[in-house]
């Protein structure tokens, strides 16, 4: 049986991608899950977004029990030639360089810095006024 077992391109499994023709790549294999779609336990939309890529590390994240490997042999079309499996599936994704902290210019980190002195000492300016005024209106008041 190994001797007839058909190899495919990515590109020719990647057309199977749908609920009516869905085929996923698991380990270098092809399985047509077609049939298996309503009777997934998982459901049907995990195995048509697991099409167009290798779906390895998803099927395997899952924990998939013996049983349910030992039903993958039903659904075997074939082999996928890996040479042809692209070696990005999933959209680039470029990593931004890590930020350590809010992004304040140098400018507006100065200011902030300045605040931080400056409220508190408005707050005790401020305290010291009032109480000033508030002395001064008693003695006023008594001589009066
Ligand atoms: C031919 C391929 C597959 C077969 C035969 C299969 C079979 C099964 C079986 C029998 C279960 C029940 C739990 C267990 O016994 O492990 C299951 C659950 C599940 N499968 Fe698959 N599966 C296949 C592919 C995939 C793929 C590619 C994904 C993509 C992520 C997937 C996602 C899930 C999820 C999310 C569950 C539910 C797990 C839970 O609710 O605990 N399966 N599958």
């Amino acid at each position: 049986m190994s001797s007839s077992t058909k190899t495919f391109t990515f590109e020719e499994v990647a057309k199977h991608n749908h609920k009516k023709d869905c085929w996923i790549i698991i380990k270098g294999k092809v399985y047509d899950v077609t049939p298996f779609l309503d009777d997934h336990p998982g459901g049907d939309e995990v195995l048509v977004t697991a099409t167009e890529k290798d779906a390895t590390t998803d099927f395997e994240d899952i924990g998939h029990s013996e049983a349910a490997v030992e039903m993958m042999e039903a659904y075997f079309v074939g082999d996928v030639d890996t040479n042809s499996i692209p070696a990005e599936q999933t959209p680039k994704h470029t990593p931004s360089p890590p930020t350590l902290a809010p992004a304040y210019n140098n400018q507006s980190f100065g200011f902030v810095k300045i605040l931080q002195y400056l409220v508190p000492l408005l707050i005790l300016g401020l305290a010291f006024a009032l109480q000033y005024y508030g002395k001064k209106n008693k003695s006023t008041e008594s001589e009066n």
